[in-house]
């Protein structure tokens, strides 16, 4: 044990635990409006490679992939596949495979708010607003996209890390129901394409 380990274990103690502080820690938790992890996007040199990788070896199901025709924000004729798979508290690791934008070989330099991006569950459309407007206040500016089975709001850090914050009504369930039965059809289509 290093130094440090030892500072940082002394610091912390091993006084027992605080079965209130438990209790406000659950009672904090069930009040957040952030829920949760939906997903993590990142890019992907290609799909069908990383569907292998994450499907077949990390046996994450792939739940979900969009055949989109163009970008969401500028509504460029521009291609896209954006898939998801699937981890056991029903969050996900998500992937871009986008040649228009970035093709060829990691670690990918190009970043729009929407490239790479990390998004959290919040509990309401409600929250999305408040979060918009306080956003806004703080200097903050940030997208607000529909995606019909969902809804999103985009905003970059104060790191440069871009950050989604979504909210998925009941019904969005019963669309990744559906989603799932073609996800692997519309990925080999995709990938048939792409060539
Ligand atoms: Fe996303």
């Amino acid at each position: 044990m290093s130094h440090h380990d030892e500072n940082v274990f002394a610091a912390v103690g091993d006084s027992a635990v605080d079965l209130q502080q438990k209790q406000r820690a659950i009672e904090r938790r069930a009040r957040s409006r952030v829920r949760g992890l939906n997903h993590h996007a990142y890019y992907s040199a290609d799909a069908a490679t990383t569907r292998h990788f994450y499907e077949d070896i990390l046996e994450m199901p792939m739940t979900i992939a969009l055949r989109i025709p163009e970008e969401v924000f500028t509504g460029r004729a521009a291609p896209y596949c954006h898939f998801f798979f699937e981890m056991g508290d029903g969050s996900s690791i998500a992937f871009f495979d986008y040649p228009d934008v970035f093709d060829g070989k990691p670690p990918f330099e190009v970043s729009t708010v929407y490239h790479h991006h990390i998004a959290i569950n919040v509990d309401s459309d409600e929250s999305i607003e408040y979060f918009r407007q306080r956003l806004e206040k703080e200097g903050y500016p940030s997208t607000f996209v529909d995606h019909g089975a969902f809804h999103s709001l985009y905003v970059r850090d104060p790191n440069g890390m871009n950050l989604e914050l979504c909210y998925s009504p009941p019904e969005t369930e019963d669309f990744f129901l559906r989603a799932e039965r073609v996800a692997r059809d519309e990925l080999d289509k995709w990938a048939a394409k792409r060539g």
